[in-house]
């Protein structure tokens, strides 16, 4: 039996196997709404035998998005029809999550395929927040937060969370990773506040902090709690695993179930070492100095590969991302090349047993 189609469980669910699907915006959603591209994207996911599909990063408010595009759920009826995606994956034994996010000073912007630029007042732009009045490179200088915009914050995600919940996805994941919001409160680059929230480590880590504990009260036990962070900014004097490491442990202390270890995102001035499985040695030093669980990403592509990190340390999942995207099916194709078939979804039993 591979490791990879191996049963694992982590907080209160059990997952049929150890690859998931990572978020991944579709900037498809109009007015935050999910839409049939949405339901087919996520449908072939669910169908393609992975353990774990985390739903694209989703806004807690018209501006925390990164484009027009994004899905939100600040309000009921958008977190209705996102309901309809843990509805069909429970028909599939297949756990689902959502990434519930806010982009900050990345906000404001054209789809990747326009470009990604930051809009023009004339194409719609709206005014973009951040801890500091410092600009992401090329883009414009977002308003420093009030205290009143911190709050304010606070309390879309805790309402996001409820929404989450209603929705009756398996997991929730924060997102504070890729320069967005949260890890522009994380990293000194960004954050240049002088009051509680900025400075020192304490400071820069309370809001996520904060949100975390209140999202961990929102969610039931048998949900899990989910962060995604970026372990390191991968800038000499920025956020590094270091205190990635520290985050985890105060993380792990709330409640939270699982870290999602990414990288970067913040700063045009990064020097990525990027090559195959390139974040995984942050995911395995958080955990093997805390204790939480974690998953790994980035550049995760064949099932050796997988298999090989697996057995490498203790590392709840790996992520397939763009792999996944060329095969949504991935899981299908990997399980061959391990000798370790798993069935397909009853429609597509005939290809199962043509190909076994
Ligand atoms: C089209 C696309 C959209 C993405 N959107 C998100 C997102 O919504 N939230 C997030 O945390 N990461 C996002 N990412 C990053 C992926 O989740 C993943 O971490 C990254 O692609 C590295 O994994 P990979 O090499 O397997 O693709 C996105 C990546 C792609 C390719």
């Amino acid at each position: 039996m591979s490791q990879l189609f191996s049963e694992v469980t982590v907080g209160p669910h059990t997952y049929k196997n150890r690859v998931w699907i990572p978020p991944m915006c579709q900037y498809s959603a109009v007015e935050g709404m999910m839409q049939d591209w949405h339901a087919v994207h996520y449908g072939a996911f669910i169908t393609g035998g992975a353990g774990l599909v985390i739903v694209e990063a989703t806004s807690v408010s018209p501006e925390g998005r990164i484009s027009a595009g994004d899905l939100g759920i600040w309000t009921d009826q958008q977190a209705q029809v996102l309901a309809e995606i843990p509805r069909f994956a429970k028909r599939h034994n297949t756990k689902v999550g959502i990434q519930i996010g806010h982009a900050g000073r990345k906000g404001s912007c054209h789809a990747p395929w326009k470009g990604g630029a930051p809009l023009t007042e004339a194409e719609g732009s709206w005014e973009t927040i951040a801890p500091s009045a410092v600009a992401f490179e090329g883009y414009p200088t977002p308003r420093e937060m009030t205290m009143d915009d911190i709050n304010k914050a606070r309390y879309q995600f805790a309402a996001a969370v409820e929404r989450a919940v209603m929705a009756e996805f398996d997991v929730i994941e924060i997102h504070a990773a890729h320069g967005y919001l949260l890890h522009e409160f994380l990293s000194p680059i960004s954050n240049q506040r002088t009051d509680e929230y900025g400075g020192s480590f304490e400071n820069r880590i309370r809001l996520l902090l904060e949100i975390v504990s209140e999202a961990r009260l929102t969610i039931p036990p048998h949900r899990s709690l989910f962060v995604r962070i970026s372990a390191t900014d991968w800038i000499e004097g920025g956020w590094d695993v270091e205190q990635s490491v520290a985050l985890s442990r105060e993380l792990k202390a709330r409640g939270v179930d699982l870290v999602d270890v990414s990288s970067g995102g913040l700063s045009m001035r990064q020097e990525i070492p990027l090559g195959p499985g390139y974040q995984v040695p942050a995911a395995l030093k958080i955990e093997e100095e805390t204790g939480i669980p974690v998953s790994a990403v980035g550049l995760i592509t064949t099932a050796a590969q997988a298999e090989e990190i697996l057995k490498s340390g203790d590392i709840t999942a790996v992520m397939i991302g763009r792999a996944s995207l060329g095969n949504p099916r991935w899981a299908y194709q990997a399980a061959q090349d391990l000798g370790d078939p798993i069935p397909w979804a009853d429609q597509y039993a005939r290809g199962f047993v043509a190909r076994n």
